[in-house]
């Protein structure tokens, strides 16, 4: 009985203990995906293992997902997800998600659009280069590049 109680809370534990990896400190998130995605599974699971409390929403319909956010159709990628009153479009990055929240910005949420290879989710290549784009609260008003993968110094 006690080796099974210690066995169960060891890998929250050493989850601190690992170099170099953001943490999300367990901070709710919500993850809007289709059952039958992959890498949005996979992305659910790299949210997990950065930290975030990870709830997954199946759906075969997410455009009023992203319409409720205001998600505009270049910007859209393969799942959306909800976090501390943002929404995460697609394969966005744990760093960047924590750069979000940790510099709360007034925007609607930031975006990967497409899919690109080696994000997490795609790959999990840490030296792909890609684009984070951070989209305002207006749909209508322009997105800007937030946070470039692979090209952190
Ligand atoms: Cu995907
Ligand atoms: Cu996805």
């Amino acid at each position: 009985m006690k080796r099974r109680t210690f066995l169960s809370a060891l890998p929250l534990s050493l989850a601190f203990l690992v170099p170099g990896v953001v943490h999300g400190t367990g901070q709710a998130m919500t993850v809007y995906k289709n059952s039958w995605c992959d890498c949005c599974h996979g992305w659910a699971e790299a949210m997990r293992k950065a930290g975030y409390s990870v709830t997954t929403v199946d759906m075969d319909d997410l455009s009023p997902i992203r319409k409720r956010a205001g998600v505009p159709a270049a910007m859209e990628g393969c799942h959306s997800a909800e976090i501390g009153g943002y929404f995460l479009e697609g394969h966005v990055p744990p760093e960047a998600v924590a750069k979000l929240l940790a510099e709360r910005p007034d925007i609607g949420g930031l975006a990967v659009p497409g899919m690109p290879l080696g994000s997490p989710g795609m790959g999990d290549d840490p030296k792909a280069t890609y684009e984070v784009f951070a989209l305002p609260r207006d749909p209508t008003a322009a997105a800007t590049v937030y946070y470039r993968a692979g090209e952190q110094p």
